[in-house]
């Protein structure tokens, strides 16, 4: 059975050609970027090349990227080094409600630690509300913390606008672009934010390397603490073939932006007519949004039973659902958004990528309205029964 995959928001797969480019730096490349003979100068010029390439990506210079472990170090890292050297009368943490769980569960820990951190609600669509923005950036602010887009509705907030609120108030501003970059165009210079996450397994890249900008002159807390890797940011020996892996895909994502970005605008456009022409579907999300993602609610319909038979049927998608501790905790974004609880537990997320066709995306929207058929009649059975 040929399996269709989509769920590219959670993680895509590595690009061949990034293998290629990694392979001669896990092969041969094996030098410690800090030492002073040849084998580390081999692996340093490596790392610094890379460093260019996801600079490029996002119009930073290099000297402004920190390599890191994950997406969520480089947010863990934005969030605490800012909070680490924020003195009274400006502590204040502010972020999104809608922000992944390696910002909100940071801004919680900070907050358990005696920061003051304030949420800001979103609009039914899923945009920040910038009224309730307006109210919580103050003259107390240190951090302005916005994702650029959501990880489940893909929607893109109105980073531009948060920006100029918080410089209003003398706030530095930290996005998370790590669902962004690669999809949509990311220039760090037009947005005007001081920190920006990134993550490379989000854009075909290897697992367990990210990037943090860190935009020219802003200080920051050094968290992981060791040597003086990353310029004092982020200690500890660099995963030089991960940063290499990432560097090619910074540039294909670079290269191939526009005419993927349309490719995926209109397959997504395709789908999302199709799931929506099931009866009692319902879109979540509206407004700018990265083009390859959507996210539909099925009425009554459980979303867990039906991924389940979706990837029986070999089709991959996602609920927006987080499994901690074995519990299922329904999305907190759709929750956010303000969705009742019985539609967010009757939400999915299709994530659309680099190897998606059409033919997967009929084959997708085939399956889905044959496995709520299913689930319809059987819990009408049920009903009855009952
Ligand atoms: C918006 C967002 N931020 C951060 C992360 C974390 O990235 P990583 O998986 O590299 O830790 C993710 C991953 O799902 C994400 O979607």
């Amino acid at each position: 059975m040929e399996r269709v995959y989509l769920d590219h928001n959670a993680t895509t797969p590595l690009d061949p050609r990034v293998f290629e480019a990694m392979v001669p730096a896990l092969r041969d490349g094996f030098g410690n970027p800090s030492s002073q003979h040849w084998f580390g100068q081999q692996a340093r010029a490596a790392l610094d090349e890379a460093r260019g390439q996801v600079a490029a990506l996002i119009g930073a210079t290099p000297a402004e990227i920190v390599f890191t472990a994950s997406g969520t170090e480089a947010d863990n890292i934005a969030l605490r080094g800012v909070a680490g050297l924020a003195r009274e009368p400006r502590r204040k943490i502010v972020i999104s409600a809608v922000e992944h769980h390696a910002v909100l569960n940071t801004a919680r820990a900070l907050a358990g630690e005696g920061w003051p951190v304030e949420t800001v609600r979103v609009t039914a669509r899923g945009l920040v509300d910038l009224d309730d923005l307006r109210a919580k950036v103050d003259e107390r602010t240190a951090l302005v913390c916005l994702m650029l887009a959501n990880n489940e509705t893909g929607v893109v907030q109105p980073i531009a606008e948060a920006v100029r609120l918080a410089r209003e108030q003398g706030a530095l501003v930290h996005a998370d672009g790590v669902q962004a970059a690669g999809k949509i165009a990311v220039d760090v210079r037009a947005l005007d934010v001081d920190l920006l996450a990134l993550s490379a397994h989000k854009l075909y890249g290897p697992k367990g390397v990210g990037a943090l900008y860190v935009r020219r002159g802003t200080k920051l807390q050094a968290w992981v603490r060791g040597g003086a890797q990353e310029r004092n940011r982020r200690a500890g020996t660099e995963n030089v073939a991960g940063v290499v892996g990432f560097g090619r895909a910074a540039s294909l994502a670079r290269e191939e932006l526009a005419a993927e970005g349309a490719r995926l605008g209109s397959l997504r456009d395709l789908l999302e007519e199709r799931l929506l022409a099931i009866p009692g579907a319902l879109p979540n999300g509206e407004g700018p949004r990265v083009p390859n993602t959507t996210n539909v609610s099925f009425d009554g319909v459980e979303a867990e039973g039906l991924l389940m038979a979706l990837d029986l049927m070999g089709v991959a998608v996602s609920t927006g659902a987080a499994c901690a501790a074995g519990a299922v905790e329904p999305s907190h974004v759709l929750r956010a958004m303000g969705l009742t609880a019985e539609r967010v537990q009757a939400s999915l997320r299709f994530s659309l990528g680099r190897g998606t066709t059409e033919a997967h995306l009929e084959r997708a929207a085939e399956a889905v309205s044959a496995c709520i058929q299913r689930q319809r009649s059987a819990s009408l059975a049920g009903g009855r029964r009952a």
